[in-house]
């Protein structure tokens, strides 16, 4: 059985003080949800308010990014061990939006993803292709290069989200069958790198426009062991209501 990850991708919204209140909303609401893990990544302006607001309960606080370096004169960049230290568990790397406005590769999201997982970070590694027609080949592309690289070790640690980007912010989700095949090929893809019982492990969760309405559909199959939520994750009760669509 694979626990079901629920993430909340907060991109660049929020301030300090809109993240207290929302964990002030948030964290009755999910007082009960111990059927899965969730993980919340606001910016980095407001991990630390996160952090504190969250202390004690099971909520679990991730960034949305990190540089390689473990420090060094590289301004405007923020690294593991500094996320580490502020108290999160989790980082998103690869994030279609960090491919698409800042230009990062695969090579880069390895990188990334190493660093995180040297500090103790979960990697939340994104994959998704930008047309529907070509989603094979790109995700064959992303998981050789950005995933297939790292250790059985390495790869035991991480989890993976699939966002097929025509999806992201648009109102339009894959139906629950084509998302379901989708993830089973990501699992056919780690199951012959890594093998079966790293394939049977490994959590992929699926991102692009998850709402409350359409979440229930998605998560009954048995494929999906989860969501990365962007929108929706802003509002307590909306976030909560798709973290307790299995209570
Ligand atoms: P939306 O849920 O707003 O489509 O965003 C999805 C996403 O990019 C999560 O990382």
């Amino acid at each position: 059985m694979r626990t079901p990850v629920i993430g909340g991708n907060w991109k660049m919204y929020k301030n300090p003080a809109e993240t207290t209140s929302f964990f002030e909303s948030f964290r009755p609401l999910v007082e009960y949800s111990g059927h899965c893990e969730i993980v919340i990544c606001p910016s980095f302006l407001d991990l630390e308010t996160a952090v504190t607001a969250t202390r004690g309960t099971r909520i679990q606080i991730g960034a949305q990014n990190l540089y390689w370096a473990k420090e060094g004169a590289f301004t405007g960049e923020v690294s593991g061990p500094m996320i580490r230290a502020s108290g999160c568990s989790h980082v998103i790397v690869g994030h279609s939006e960090r491919r698409r406005y800042f230009g990062e590769t695969n090579e880069g999201v390895l990188k990334k993803t190493v660093a995180a997982l040297d500090v103790g970070l979960i990697p939340i590694v994104c994959v998704g292709e930008c047309e529907k027609e070509n989603a094979e080949s790109v995700l064959m592309e992303q998981f050789r290069y950005a995933i297939g690289a790292l250790s059985d070790g390495q790869f035991a640690r991480i989890v993976i989200a699939y966002e097929p980007v025509w999806a992201i912010g648009a109102g339009e989700t894959a139906t629950p069958e084509t998302a379901a095949d989708t993830h089973r090929f990501i699992r056919t893809l780690v199951k012959d790198r890594f093998g079966a019982e790293a394939a049977n492990n490994i959590r992929i969760l699926y991102g692009g426009s998850i709402k409350p309405e359409n979440a229930k559909s998605l998560i009954a199959q048995p494929e999906i062991d989860g969501f990365l939520v962007g929108g929706a994750s802003l509002d307590p009760v909306s976030f909560a209501s798709i973290v307790n669509l299995e209570l």
